[in-house]
């Protein structure tokens, strides 16, 4: 989906959202001080918020990929969660943290966090960059939540609009109501 300039806002800048990046990585390196962490992003939407999270941490961390998708080209979920990349190590033991960009009916979080808890990791926690808490269908134990949203449509800083190629946009950016 490729939007007119009128029809798109900066719903969250950069600049706020580094700010509140960096807070979280401090209050993560304060949790993790002292043990090995592996850093999971759920691709794809995950993968610039993780890169810059993981930057600003204090601690050793791992990363380790997987991916899933339910909305494939689509702007409605299709409630049906796939699995389009799997980690290459082993979770069990380690401490999770797992990175998401959005929550929207938590539908795609619910059925990753069910995923790794099967694997007995030795902890588990859910940073997330946008809350859009009013489409919740399933609950979803959320640690850190960065930003809660309003039920707009988002894109930009790794998440994308159907057919759209916006993903590496700098800025969080909504569609006008
Ligand atoms: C998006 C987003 C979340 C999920 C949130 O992924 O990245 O993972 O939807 O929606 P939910 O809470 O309703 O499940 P999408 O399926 O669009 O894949 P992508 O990350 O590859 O863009």
């Amino acid at each position: 989906m490729n939007f007119k300039d009128d029809e798109i806002k900066v719903l969250i800048s950069r600049d706020e959202i580094a700010e509140k990046v960096a807070e979280a990585a401090r209050e993560l390196s304060e949790i993790y001080k002292g043990k090995n962490v592996v850093v999971v992003p759920l691709l794809r939407g995950a993968f610039i918020f993780a890169s810059d999270l993981v930057r600003v941490m204090n601690t050793d961390v791992q990363v380790e990929f997987i991916g899933a998708s339910s909305y494939g080209d689509a702007t409605v979920t299709s409630g049906e969660v796939r699995l389009t990349q799997d980690t290459a190590l082993p979770l069990s033991g380690r401490n999770v943290l797992i990175v998401e960009d959005i929550v929207d009916t938590g539908l795609t979080l619910a059925y990753i966090q069910r995923l790794i808890l099967s694997r007995k990791p030795a902890s588990r926690r859910t940073i997330v960059l946008l809350d859009k808490k009013i489409k919740r269908q399933v609950d979803v134990q959320l640690d850190n939540i960065l930003f809660e949203i309003p039920d707009m449509f988002v894109f930009g800083y790794g998440l994308d609009s159907p057919g759209g190629y916006n993903r590496n946009l700098p800025d969080i950016m909504a569609v006008k109501n």
